[in-house]
């Protein structure tokens, strides 16, 4: 496995629409090991393939100790809303307010080749809901309310 290097806010991959995955082989496979690893290495608890260069609609996640690799998500309901600080990789020492769904239903595929349907809420919600902004060229500074400097404060709910 490697660290790979994050693109940050200007480079052109993080604005582009990510293709879909259509063959789960050794490569992707890698690179999801790859984004883990260099999720874990920065203390991110989501990446998306673009955030590493890589215009393909894949995402990691890992929230309560537990790694999601998600293949081709699309959030199929939403539900509530909910407003919460949000910092991202690609943006360093910039966090903001972001309101999102409260609970989700995402679909998606495994790295083993199946359909998974998820219902997430929460942190795991919310962070689902950055990474597949991600994959369509939005970021959080986008969208974000009281962008400020610093380090953010995750999961610390706000007003
Ligand atoms: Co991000």
């Amino acid at each position: 496995m490697a660290v790979l290097e994050i693109k940050t806010a200007g480079d052109p991959v993080l604005k582009k629409i990510s293709e879909p995955v259509r063959k789960i082989d050794k490569r992707i496979k890698k690179l999801l090991d790859d984004m883990a690893e260099t999720m874990y290495a920065t203390e991110g608890v989501g990446i998306a393939a673009p955030q590493v260069g890589v215009s393909l609609r894949m995402v990691v996640v890992d929230v309560d100790k537990k790694r999601y690799d998600i293949i081709n998500p699309e959030i199929i309901s939403r539900e509530g809303t909910n407003i919460d600080v949000e910092g991202c990789l690609s943006c360093p020492d910039l966090f903001g307010e972001v309101e999102r769904a409260e609970k989700i239903r995402v679909k998606f595929t495994t790295r083993f080749h199946k359909e998974k349907i998820l219902d997430a809420e929460g942190l795991l919600a919310r962070c689902i809901q950055h990474e597949v902004d991600h994959l369509d060229g939005r970021l959080f500074i986008d969208i974000a309310k009281n962008i400020q400097k610093g380090k953010p404060q995750r999961g610390e709910q706000v007003k």
